[in-house]
């Protein structure tokens, strides 16, 4: 396993010698092929100082092209879950190789589609658990970072936020602040690097890799009965998020079998999905935490019963997620999106789209995405001192790519236009 790793990232590297104990820039080869195509940045560093790095794809690396989605893609978050990481490396490899040889679905996805990749969260636990290998590495060592905390139980506590407010008559599902006293415990750097790291780029839908059964779940994960372990905890995008949840599950070549070998719990009659707080409920998770404080939707894949598979799995795992991944990346596309402008045709910058019946608001920063499932949705853009504007949208089962919806908004005359009346799109 090491060892097809360290050839993994030679083979990324080129010449760069990557040494456990050092930092690398796994990609330079990559790079040096698909220059024009990619870009290897880092987020920040882990606990021991290792780089938190993400390759990035799309046809103008380093840059928000309007109207184009932006995807992450994370594994390795629990360090001794390491299928997750290999298979990115692959899938970086993949999109880098059959893109030059002119793949016309890969070239697609990259010329449409800004896919950001972090191969690995948490590479102070990964370290650990490679050293044991895959015949000694235990369920939980490497688990956690070299701070000994779990990242995935280490995000702030959003979903509690939600629970107590959403009562009252206009609670927020969408962009709750994080409390102040989330930075009284101990935030770990990974986990604060990946948090800036959401705040900073538009993205619009992630999944997050694990290991340990064979699963995808979906928000919440933290039950709405805090002494429920096993409760049903919908968001307002349940619909949303099964048919992503659905998207990975049916592309992956046994997840949704009836006959799938499980690893103890069984998942066959919702055929491979499971709503996270259904299966088991913990706070602090990333994926609530997307959720609720940003635009992004995230998934959790648990890509198998084996957390450290041996090395020669690993190409027939790939063969048996590859399809998931390039579809879940191409769902992206489905759903609208569009830009909210001025009458002078200028990009409002802080305007808001929400949809009614889905108390879930997306803000825009000049353009806007909302994934959507098929049928008729009325859409409403506001925007601070401009009038409001709705739409009836119908979204057809066979669109495979995003609505186009651009919203022109009028300035409203004074005290509208200081603010001191403001109304928020109201949906219910
Ligand atoms: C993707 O973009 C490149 C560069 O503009 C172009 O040469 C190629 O034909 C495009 N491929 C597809 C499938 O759109
Ligand atoms: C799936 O398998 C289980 C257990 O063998 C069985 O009880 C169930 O009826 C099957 N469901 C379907 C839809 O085939
Ligand atoms: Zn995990």
């Amino acid at each position: 396993m090491l060892l097809r790793l360290l050839g993994l990232f030679l083979a990324l590297s080129g010449s760069c010698w990557c040494a456990p104990q050092q930092t690398c820039h796994p990609g330079d080869e990559l790079l040096a092929k698909c220059s024009h195509i990619s870009r290897v940045y880092s987020i920040g560093r882990s606990t021991e100082g290792r780089d938190l790095l993400v390759i990035e794809f799309s046809n103008n690396p380093g840059q928000h092209d309007l109207l184009e989605p932006e995807v992450k893609l994370i594994g390795n978050m629990h360090g001794n879950e390491v299928l997750g990481r290999e298979l990115l490396i692959y899938l970086a490899q993949y999109l880098c190789s059959e893109y030059t040889l002119g793949n016309p679905r890969v070239q697609t996805i990259i010329n449409t589609t800004r896919v950001h990749i972090l191969a690995s969260m948490n590479p102070d636990g990964y370290e650990l658990a490679a050293a044991e290998g895959h015949l000694l590495n235990g369920w939980t060592h490497g688990r956690t970072n070299a701070q000994n905390i779990d990242l995935n139980r280490n995000f702030p506590d959003l979903t509690s936020v939600f629970y107590r407010n959403r009562r009252s008559r206009h609670y927020r599902t969408d962009h709750i602040p994080i409390p102040d006293g989330y930075w009284f415990d101990k935030v770990a750097p990974e986990t604060f690097a990946v948090m800036k790291w959401i705040r900073s780029i538009p993205f619009v839908q992630s999944a997050s890799l694990h290991g340990g059964e064979l699963v995808v779940s979906y928000p919440f994960d933290y039950s709405r009965h805090p002494h429920e372990e096993k409760m049903f905890s919908p968001t307002q995008d349940e619909r949303v998020f099964k048919q992503l949840a659905r998207t990975y599950a049916d592309a992956h070549a046994t997840m949704s079998d009836n006959d799938t070998d499980r690893c103890g719990a069984i998942f066959y009659r919702t055929k491979g999905i499971i709503n996270g707080a259904l299966w088991y409920s913990f706070p602090g998770g990333m994926s609530d935490f997307n959720y609720l404080h940003t635009n992004c939707l995230e998934i959790t894949v648990e890509l198998g019963c084996d957390k450290f598979p041996s090395e020669v799995e690993l190409y027939p795992e790939w063969k048996r997620n590859k399809e998931a991944l390039l579809s879940f990346i191409e769902s992206v596309h489905r759903g609208i999106k569009g830009v909210v402008k001025d009458v002078h045709g200028n990009g409002i910058k802080d305007a808001t789209i929400s949809v009614k019946g889905i108390r879930k608001d997306i803000t825009t920063g000049g353009d806007y995405w909302r994934l959507l499932s098929a049928g008729t949705h009325i859409v409403t853009a506001t925007a601070k001192g401009y009038s409001r504007v709705s739409k009836r949208v119908h979204l057809p089962h066979s669109l495979n790519k995003a609505g186009r919806v651009d919203f022109v908004l009028k300035k409203m005359s004074p005290p509208y236009a200081l603010g001191v009346t403001f109304h928020r799109a109201d949906s219910d």
